[in-house]
């Protein structure tokens, strides 16, 4: 069960700012989107959907279900700073595995906030009984492996020339694992 008792959450980045967490619903379509427009082209290269086109977010929110997917969103005021998701199943031989993916607004960057989103489904996980967390990132995202490494993550495969980006350029692919802390049964 994923604790949503815990949210709205109030965080404060190295820089004093406070920043507001809460799972995505049904209203944030609109906030979402724009968020989305803001990222830069070379990180947007990596997407698993276009989400430049409004309806792909309006999808997500139709189809809210936390359970497979839990959206995070760090919000300052009404304007979403960060995203970032935890998707699992319910069942089958990957149900203690969780994916994480994030993004941060460029101008929200360095400052620990991607750091803060990873820790908070850090949590989440381990509360859900999750036993790893998986992070997929191309070689590329320096940024994202150097962060992921920072907060425990560490590699667990590189597959080279394993994914193609939108221009159908080949990427050696890192995985990156996390063991939780106190896994529960095998
Ligand atoms: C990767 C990403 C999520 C990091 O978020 P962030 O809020 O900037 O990260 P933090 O401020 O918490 O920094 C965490 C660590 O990452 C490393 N890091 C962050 N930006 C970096 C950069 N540009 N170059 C090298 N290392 C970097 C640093 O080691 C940093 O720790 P430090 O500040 O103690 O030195 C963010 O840059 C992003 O959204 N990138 C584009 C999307 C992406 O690559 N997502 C990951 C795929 S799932």
């Amino acid at each position: 069960m994923i604790d949503l008792a815990r949210y709205p959450r109030e965080i404060t980045l190295h820089n004093g700012v406070t920043l507001v967490f809460r799972p995505m619903d049904r209203d944030d379509v609109g906030r979402l989107w724009v968020f989305f427009q803001q990222i830069p082209p070379e990180d947007k290269m990596f997407f698993r959907q276009d989400v430049s086109r409004r309806e792909v977010v309006q999808h997500w929110a139709e189809t809210l279900d936390y359970g497979l997917v839990l959206p995070i969103l760090a919000l300052e005021g009404d304007r979403v700073v960060g995203d970032a998701t935890l998707h699992r199943r319910r069942t089958g031989w990957k149900q203690r595995v969780g994916v994480v993916r994030v993004q941060i607004a460029p101008d929200y960057r360095h400052i620990g906030l991607g750091t803060a989103m990873v820790r908070e489904l850090r949590h989440i996980g381990e509360k859900s009984a999750l036993q790893y967390l998986m992070a997929e990132v191309i070689e590329e995202q320096a940024a994202a492996v150097r962060a992921f490494e920072k907060m425990g993550f560490v590699r667990g495969a590189t597959y080279r020339n394993f994914v193609v980006d939108q221009k159908g350029g080949l990427h050696n692919l890192h995985v990156l694992l996390y063991r939780m802390s106190s896994p529960t049964g095998g």
